[in-house]
């Protein structure tokens, strides 16, 4: 007899653990009838507490569009730990402050107040979504929370390559919300790898083929901080591509900011010499002066034409663009006509010597000396000529010490 009690309120008992395990796993309340609503109830409401985990810590809340597609209205803690924005949930949800939420509908009280989380309810708690067309529009209307602090990023947006799509309509440009997250704010930067990534949700086949660059493959393996990730050659708030004006010619200076720096490029026994030499050469010279004039169409070679782009590779790699074996290819995007000995006649990024280009070296040097040595001359000519003149004059017109000088009298 006393055994079969201890076992029923061991059974009990875990009944009741069982109930307060369950009641954390689905931790909307049950409300088993509608409510009288009076101020002072609603006001103790998570309804105007702003306690937005009464209703949103169910993992199976979904809201539910128009057309049918859902989006899941889960709040997850996890999520939002270590971000820098713990303000609090209203700091970026002014449109769902208290509920009913500002742009939805209301649910019918019955809905939660007595179907949906009542015992006996084998549904899962969908809530239609009239206010806004699609899960894009919602995070739309968040993202503009994030101006109340941040207004100068918005401003700086402006003249993006991002923002002309998005205002041309493409709703799928990115805004703030897309590169940055929302509930794992963090800093956006560090580790460095995160820009790389977070562009990637867009533009993956650029990111993998940058991924293995001599660029990216130094990033992804080292975390190495000086080479170029995505926002270093296009910006981040001001995006800048191939169709912005200046983007093809600047490109030359963005690629010599780091391979003109002499303390930079030591490190990796890299030449520094590469940005004067396409400065010297035929290319450059002209894509120097065309830019300086202002013109936008730059038809002749750049460093990335010849290089590539996100695909950059060590010259001696064999799937480099300026590998031997590819580079009549590569000159040929131009040159059209041209055959296998044309890049041999051309000096790559070498000055001159006598090994490489003994005509040439001659020809360079050649001039160096022999202007110097034409005005030289030409000098020590007039120098000479004026020193014979001088001296002719003094022996016809001796001067007032002639008696002195007279010949015939020295002669004595
Ligand atoms: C009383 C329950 C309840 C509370 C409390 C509540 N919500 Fe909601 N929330 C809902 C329901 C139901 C929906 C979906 C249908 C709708 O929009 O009314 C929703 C929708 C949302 C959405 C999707 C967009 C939208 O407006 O439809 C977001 C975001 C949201 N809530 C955030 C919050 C935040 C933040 C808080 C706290 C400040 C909060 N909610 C408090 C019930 C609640
Ligand atoms: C830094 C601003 C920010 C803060 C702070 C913030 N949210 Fe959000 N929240 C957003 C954005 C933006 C979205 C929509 C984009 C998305 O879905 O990621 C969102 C979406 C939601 C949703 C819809 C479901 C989802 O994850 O998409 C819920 C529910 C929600 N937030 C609840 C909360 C709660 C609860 C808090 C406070 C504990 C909170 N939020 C704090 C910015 C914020
Ligand atoms: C999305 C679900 C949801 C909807 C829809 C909803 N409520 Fe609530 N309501 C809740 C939750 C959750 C609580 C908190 C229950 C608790 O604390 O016991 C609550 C609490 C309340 C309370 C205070 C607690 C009480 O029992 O007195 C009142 C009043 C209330 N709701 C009124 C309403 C009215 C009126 C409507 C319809 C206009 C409504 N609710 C619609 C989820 C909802
Ligand atoms: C295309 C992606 C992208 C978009 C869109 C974007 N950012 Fe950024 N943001 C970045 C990157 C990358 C950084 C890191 C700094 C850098 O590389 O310039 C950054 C840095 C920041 C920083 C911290 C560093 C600083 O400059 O103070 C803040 C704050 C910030 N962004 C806010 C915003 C806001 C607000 C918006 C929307 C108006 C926005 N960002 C839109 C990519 C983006
Ligand atoms: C209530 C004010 C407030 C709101 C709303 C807000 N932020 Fe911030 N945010 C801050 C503050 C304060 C900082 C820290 C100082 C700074 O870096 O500017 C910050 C920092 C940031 C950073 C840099 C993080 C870092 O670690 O460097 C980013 C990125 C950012 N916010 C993006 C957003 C986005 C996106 C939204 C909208 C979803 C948003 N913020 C909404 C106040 C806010
Ligand atoms: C939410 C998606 C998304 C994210 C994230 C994103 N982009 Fe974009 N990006 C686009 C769309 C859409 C366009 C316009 C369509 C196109 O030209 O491909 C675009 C265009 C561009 C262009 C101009 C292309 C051209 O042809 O003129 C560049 C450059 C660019 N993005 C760089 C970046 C960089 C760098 C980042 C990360 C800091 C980034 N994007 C993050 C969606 C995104
Ligand atoms: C070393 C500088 C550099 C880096 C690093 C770089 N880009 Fe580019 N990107 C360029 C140049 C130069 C062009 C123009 C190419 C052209 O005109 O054909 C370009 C073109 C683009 C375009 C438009 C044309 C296309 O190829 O789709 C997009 C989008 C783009 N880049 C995104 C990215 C992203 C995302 C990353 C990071 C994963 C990145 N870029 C890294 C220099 C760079
Ligand atoms: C007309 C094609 C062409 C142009 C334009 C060009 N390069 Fe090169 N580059 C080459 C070739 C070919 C090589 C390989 C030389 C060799 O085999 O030694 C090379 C080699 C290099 C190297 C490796 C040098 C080393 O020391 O390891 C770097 C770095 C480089 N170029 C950067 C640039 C930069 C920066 C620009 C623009 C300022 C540029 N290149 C413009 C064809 C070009
Ligand atoms: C932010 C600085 C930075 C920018 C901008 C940059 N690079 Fe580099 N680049 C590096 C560094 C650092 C390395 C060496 C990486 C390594 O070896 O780990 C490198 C390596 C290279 C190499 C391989 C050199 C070799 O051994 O043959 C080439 C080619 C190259 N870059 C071309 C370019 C071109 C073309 C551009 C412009 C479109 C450019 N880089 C822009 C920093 C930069
Ligand atoms: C993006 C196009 C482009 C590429 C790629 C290119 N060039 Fe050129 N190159 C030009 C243009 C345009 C001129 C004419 C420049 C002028 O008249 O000022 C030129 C001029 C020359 C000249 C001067 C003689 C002449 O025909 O006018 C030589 C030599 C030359 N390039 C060699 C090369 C070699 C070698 C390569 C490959 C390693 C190469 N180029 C790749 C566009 C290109």
């Amino acid at each position: 007899m006393m055994r079969y009690r201890y076992f029923l309120s061991l059974l009990a008992g875990l009944f009741v653990l069982g109930l307060t395990f369950l009641n954390d796993a689905m931790p909307l309340p049950v409300l088993a009838q509608e409510p009288t609503p009076t101020a002072s109830s609603l006001a103790s409401s998570p309804h105007q507490t702003g306690d937005c985990l009464g209703c949103h810590s169910n993992p199976d809340m979904l809201g539910r569009f128009a057309d049918g597609k859902t989006m899941s209205l889960y709040y997850d803690p996890q999520e939002h730990e270590g971000s820098d924005h713990i303000d609090g949930c209203r700091s970026c949800h002014d449109v769902q402050h208290d509920y009913p939420h500002e742009n939805s509908q209301a649910q019918s009280c019955t809905v939660c107040h007595t179907q949906f989380f009542d015992g006996d309810f084998q549904g899962e708690p969908i809530f239609e979504i009239t206010a806004y067309a699609d899960e894009r529009a919602v995070i739309m209307d968040i993202n503009s929370s994030c101006h109340k602090c941040h207004q100068e990023k918005f401003q700086e947006i402006t003249d993006s390559e991002h923002t002309r799509v998005l205002e041309q309509g493409n709703r799928f440009a990115p805004i703030c919300v897309d590169c940055h997250g929302s509930h794992n704010i963090t800093s956006p930067n560090e580790p460095r790898t995160k820009v790389a990534e977070m562009c990637s949700k867009c533009h993956m086949s650029v990111y993998t083929t940058y991924a293995t660059s001599v660029h990216g493959e130094a990033l992804s393996a080292e975390s190495n901080p000086d080479v170029p990730t995505c926002s270093n050659c296009h910006g981040s708030h001001v995006v800048e591509g191939p169709t912005h004006i200046d983007f093809r010619a600047d490109s030359i200076g963005l690629c010599g900011n780091c391979h003109a720096d002499m303390n930079l490029m030591n490190k990796y026994g890299i030449s520094t010499n590469v940005f004067q030499t396409y400065l010297d050469d035929f290319h450059g010279r002209t894509v120097d002066s065309s830019h300086k004039a202002g013109e936008v169409k730059i038809a002749k070679a750049t460093c990335y034409d010849c290089h590539g782009v996100h695909n950059i590779q060590s010259h001696e790699n064999k799937l480099s663009s300026v590998y031997p074996a590819n580079l009549q290819k590569t000159c040929q995007q131009c040159h059209t006509e041209v055959g296998i000995t044309f890049p041999q006649a051309w000096l790559s990024h070498y000055s001159p010597t006598w090994e490489d280009a003994p005509l040439l070296f001659l020809v360079n040097n050649f001039y160096k000396f022999f202007i110097p040595a034409v005005m030289g001359l030409f000098v020590v000519y007039i120098a000479l000529d004026a020193a014979r003149r001088v001296m002719d004059r003094y022996k016809k017109n001796p001067g007032p010490s002639v008696e002195a000088s007279d010949p015939q009298q020295a002669g004595k």
